[in-house]
């Protein structure tokens, strides 16, 4: 059997060619980083959960038009999705105030805001991906007015389904960031959702109890964030029929 391309690795998936021009096989892995990868581990299973949650979302997203590279699922760790040209951005939305944003302004954890906020970091490892404002997004050409105005329009639609979708099972969407990506039709350029939406990358607490959802239970030593995880697919009635955790064979006495 012929060996596929491998396209990209990065911190949580793997990119590899896809079968037909235009897609790409997205794999995900159970490794998971913090603080631009000073803190890691290997947490078995996130993979499957991830590649689940972010099916789901996609899915939803699709279902109220709203454009994105899902295609479809494969098998328990990978998905078919259509090649972009991913916009340098991590495209930030906040609802309460949690992480850098509590920090930078000293609000406390949680702090609903006036409005969902949305900020953008530009994607680049080795500056820590840094904060930066609309005018250099533009003045360096990583996309322009008109482009901010549509993925600015696009992440709020994503917030009101995440928001209401999360609001049903319990769960406050606190913040998240998608990645846009630049599709061409001919000499039309569409920008779609791209990458993945999951508790890797939004913040979710219990309504209830604010229990935290996300992976900011790896990032602060806060328990199980396979446990966590879990507790986010079962609720949105998405776990996996196979038993996640087992990655081989065990021996049943
Ligand atoms: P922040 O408060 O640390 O800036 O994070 C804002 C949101 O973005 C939060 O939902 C976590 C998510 N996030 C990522 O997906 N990747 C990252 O590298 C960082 C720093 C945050």
């Amino acid at each position: 059997m012929a060996r596929r391309k491998k396209l990209y690795e990065g911190k949580a998936k793997i990119l590899y060619e896809g079968p037909e021009p235009g897609t790409l096989v997205q794999y995900f892995k159970d490794d998971a980083t913090a603080f631009n990868a000073q803190k890691k581990d290997v947490i078995e299973g996130k993979g499957v959960l991830n590649n689940r949650l972010s099916e789901f979302f996609m899915t939803g997203l699709t279902a109220i038009g709203v454009p994105n590279h899902f295609i479809k699922r494969l098998n328990m760790r990978e998905q078919l999705i259509r090649q972009v040209e991913i916009v340098p951005l991590e495209v930030i939305v906040r609802n309460f105030a949690a992480g850098s944003m509590a920090k930078r302004l000293g609000l406390e954890e949680g702090t609903a805001l006036p409005r969902p906020i949305v900020e953008f970091s530009y994607k680049d490892d080795a500056l820590g991906d840094p904060l930066v404002p609309e005018e250099y997004i533009i003045a360096f050409g990583w996309a322009s007015q008109q482009d901010l105005d549509d993925i600015v329009a696009l992440a709020l639609r994503v917030n009101d389904f995440m928001a209401g979708v999360m609001h049903g099972v319990g769960i406050k969407l606190i913040d998240f960031k998608i990645e846009i990506g630049r599709v061409w039709d001919g000499d039309f350029m569409r920008l779609i959702v791209a990458d993945e939406i999951s508790p890797d990358s939004c913040r979710l607490w219990d309504i209830e109890t604010g229990r935290k959802l996300d992976k900011d239970v790896f990032r602060q030593d806060l328990g199980s964030l396979s446990d966590a995880y879990t507790e986010v697919a079962k609720r949105l009635g998405v776990l996996p029929t196979n038993v996640t955790h087992a990655t081989k064979p065990t021996l049943i006495n």
